[in-house]
């Protein structure tokens, strides 16, 4: 495998994927790992990431520098390059010039540029620079306000670039990428998905041994993907809590529960606690108020069994790589930094403690779904869109009542049904999942109002169903999908043919921002 030091959150993740998508494993490590600690590891190479800081700070990180006498291969870009000048002997400054954006490099030779032409665009972001090498190491390239824009010691293995490979904008990055793993670490493009199922399923065994492990079960797909490698795993070692709040959409309870009963040889409890929910809800209306009732709730229905099962070591938990990100852990550095964070999440009752094992902790999200593929889950867990955590309550405005409730299942059952059908079309015609104009999200809003109608002869004074059907990649900004006409009209007439208690249907227009994905 190769390591990524990361030198400040985010920079690390973009090589980690280039590495990986080369069909070359890698796992992104703090910058403040020790030589031993690498060593244990056992990596075929090291690549240093680029980083915020000013290698000259005084609290800017360093390396340890007995990593470059490991043996190991090292590549290293921009923050790397410069603090392996400085570890090594050489010295960075501080021009009167920065260097942002593309850049034309002047390459005189070296390994890394092995069939890349003389003269190429790259991608340059730095204001410090490399002003002396250490001993040993020779320029090979050059760009006109950077003399030292990339570096070599072909004899120690470690090459390292001001610029970033890792960026599409640097025209030869990947040939860069492939120089260094295969030719010169002599890697094979061997990591397969098939590869890392086994890899999982060894280091879960390995971990848990003879012990029991409990997970939360959402029938999202980061646990479901947990679940299903348990299951590959420790079996019945492993027992799996689905806590059933009668806020997930149609049909979705009996699905979490045939595909974990059946397909997958895990310990399953479903704990149904749909009324104790619609108790603590009753008359609540605020969002936030929603929002805590149901997360606190979940905790309490959680521990309530897990209290009652004798001798669970582990706790199982589906985070992926960019929830660490967000918690901001792996900005400090350190294992221990990462653990803590998550424990910090878990409201553990007195006395009650879990050692964590987070499996999926290094992968993004396309990778989770690539898994939960190979390891056998169905189309409809893996490619499942995204959905809250305080489920449906979040999109009955105002208090939620079994009415309600019974209303917003229905039209959102016709709403997923016609879009997972539309998103079907779009991806036999493209071979794309998320090509351009496929539905990234799309759900059923219920407000708080009756409006009109007429029906047959008769007057009705029912709800309106609100369609919200978005395009987005990362739910940070959105835009209303441009569905076909006859498609809203389709899912209109259904709606209030189909589902009692509604009578009309309005499409959301509005893009995110301003509006938020969700109505609460
Ligand atoms: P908004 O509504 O903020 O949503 O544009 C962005 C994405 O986050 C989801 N979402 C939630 N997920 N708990 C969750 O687990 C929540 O309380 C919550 N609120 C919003 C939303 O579905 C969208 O994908």
């Amino acid at each position: 495998k190769v390591v990524v030091f990361d030198f400040g959150a985010q920079y690390g993740q973009l090589i980690a994927r280039r590495v990986r998508d080369l069909n070359v494993y890698s796992e992104i490590v703090p910058c403040d790992i020790t030589a031993d600690e690498v060593r244990e590891m056992a990596p075929a190479a090291i690549i240093l990431s680029g980083g915020p800081a000013s290698v000259n700070a005084e609290d800017a990180p360093r390396v340890d520098p007995a990593i470059y006498e490991l043996g190991v291969p090292i590549l290293g870009f921009c923050y790397g390059h410069q603090v392996t000048s400085v570890t090594l002997g050489g010295s960075v400054y501080h021009p009167e010039v920065g260097e942002y954006g593309p850049a034309t490099l002047h390459v005189t030779g070296g390994q890394l540029f092995a069939g890349t032409p003389a003269d190429q665009t790259v991608w340059m972001s730095h204001f410090d620079a490399v002003k002396d090498v250490p001993a040993g190491f020779t320029v090979v390239a050059s760009t006109d306000v950077c003399p030292v824009a990339a570096m070599e010691c072909p004899e120690r293995k470690i090459y390292t670039t001001q610029f970033h490979p890792e960026v599409k904008h640097t025209e030869f990055g990947n040939q860069m990428l492939k120089n260094f793993l295969f030719d010169i670490c002599g890697l094979e493009p061997n990591w397969t998905m098939d590869n890392l199922v086994e890899t999982l399923t060894a280091d879960f065994r390995e971990k848990v041994g003879s012990d029991r492990v409990i997970l939360a079960l959402s029938g999202g797909v980061d646990s479901s993907v947990v679940a299903a490698l348990g299951a590959r795993a420790v079996g019945k070692q492993m027992t799996c809590v689905f806590v059933n709040h009668g806020l997930l959409r149609k049909g979705e309870p009996e699905q979490v529960e045939e595909v974990f009963t059946k397909q997958f040889d895990v310990d399953f409890i479903h704990v149904h606690a749909e009324e104790r929910y619609a108790k603590l809800l009753d008359g609540v209306t605020d969002p936030e108020q929603k929002r805590r009732i149901i997360g606190t709730q979940f905790w309490e229905e959680f521990f309530a069994v897990a209290q009652q099962l004798d001798g669970v070591k582990y706790l199982a938990q589906g985070t992926i790589y960019p929830d660490i990100i967000e918690s901001g852990a792996r900005k400090t550095g350190g294992k221990a930094a990462t653990i803590k964070s998550h424990h910090n999440l878990i409201p553990f009752p007195e006395g009650v403690h879990f050692d964590l094992i987070e499996p999926l902790d290094h992968f993004f999200k396309d990778e989770v779904r690539a898994l939960g593929t190979a390891l056998g889950l169905p189309d409809h867990i893996v490619h499942r869109q995204p959905f809250p955590g305080p489920g449906l309550a979040i999109r009955i405005i105002g208090a939620v009542t079994a009415e309600k409730l019974e209303i917003l299942k229905n039209a959102d059952a016709i709403v997923r049904e016609e879009l997972d059908a539309y998103n079907q079309r779009l991806f036999e015609e493209t071979g794309e999942r998320n090509s351009e104009h496929s539905c990234w999200q799309y759900f059923a809003v219920l407000p708080d109002i009756k409006s009109v109608g007429v029906m047959g002869d008769e007057r009705t004074y029912q709800r309106p169903i609100i369609l919200r059907a978005v395009e987005s990649s990362d739910a940070m900004t959105a835009d209303w999908a441009k569905l076909p006409y006859e498609l809203l009209a389709k899912i209109s007439s259904r709606i209030v043919a189909e589902v009692p208690g509604a009578n009309r249907v309005c499409y959301d227009i509005t893009p995110k921002p301003p509006a938020t994905i969700e109505w609460e």
